[in-house]
């Protein structure tokens, strides 16, 4: 199977879960791992599975990512499966902040579910629900143990 991980990182942490998702996917896929500003067009044909990831920022998806969700051609992944997953704070941190923040993430939530639900209106076929792996700071380190983490959620993709 032709697997595709895209993903938009900035002080790399995004990047690093999008590594072991591909690595993970590698052991039955023929996999690449590219960021986002390195898609092609030509890089979708063929692709059997395409997941996205992005940092959550401002309670959203990159504006790359979203740029990239938007350039594919309606029912361009007709027949794809899809997965999407985003890096976030953990809950307890966002509930540490001021209450606005925790107001505001119950209203517009993560990057993960619209990437999720971009790549379903092109067609593709969500085969896992949305999934965010958890930074303890803005710019890292990931949370002990989302490596794991993201290697056994794309063991589920696999599954699926
Ligand atoms: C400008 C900015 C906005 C952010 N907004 C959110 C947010 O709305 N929700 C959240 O959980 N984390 C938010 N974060 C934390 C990012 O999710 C975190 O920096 C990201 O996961 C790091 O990934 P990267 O290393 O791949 O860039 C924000 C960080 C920045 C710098």
């Amino acid at each position: 199977m032709k697997a595709l991980v895209v993903y938009d990182s900035v002080f790399g942490n995004t990047e690093k879960i999008a590594q072991a998702i591909g690595n993970a996917l590698g052991s039955q896929a023929d996999v690449e791992t590219l960021r986002v500003g390195d898609v092609r067009p030509e890089k979708l044909m063929g692709v059997e599975l395409l997941v996205v990831g992005s940092p959550t920022r401002g309670f959203r998806p990159t504006p790359a990512t979203t740029g990239l969700l938007k350039r594919i051609p309606k029912n361009g992944l007709e027949g794809v499966r899809v997965a999407a997953f985003d890096t976030r704070f953990s809950e307890s941190q966002i509930n540490e902040g001021p209450a606005i923040l925790s107001f505001l993430v119950g209203i517009f939530g993560y990057a993960a579910e619209p990437i999720s639900n971009r790549l379903a209106k092109k067609g593709g076929k969500v085969v896992i629900p949305p999934e965010g792996f958890i930074v303890t700071d803005t710019e890292g380190p990931l949370q002990e143990g989302e490596l794991e983490r993201a290697a056994d959620w794309a063991g589920q993709i696999m599954a699926a």
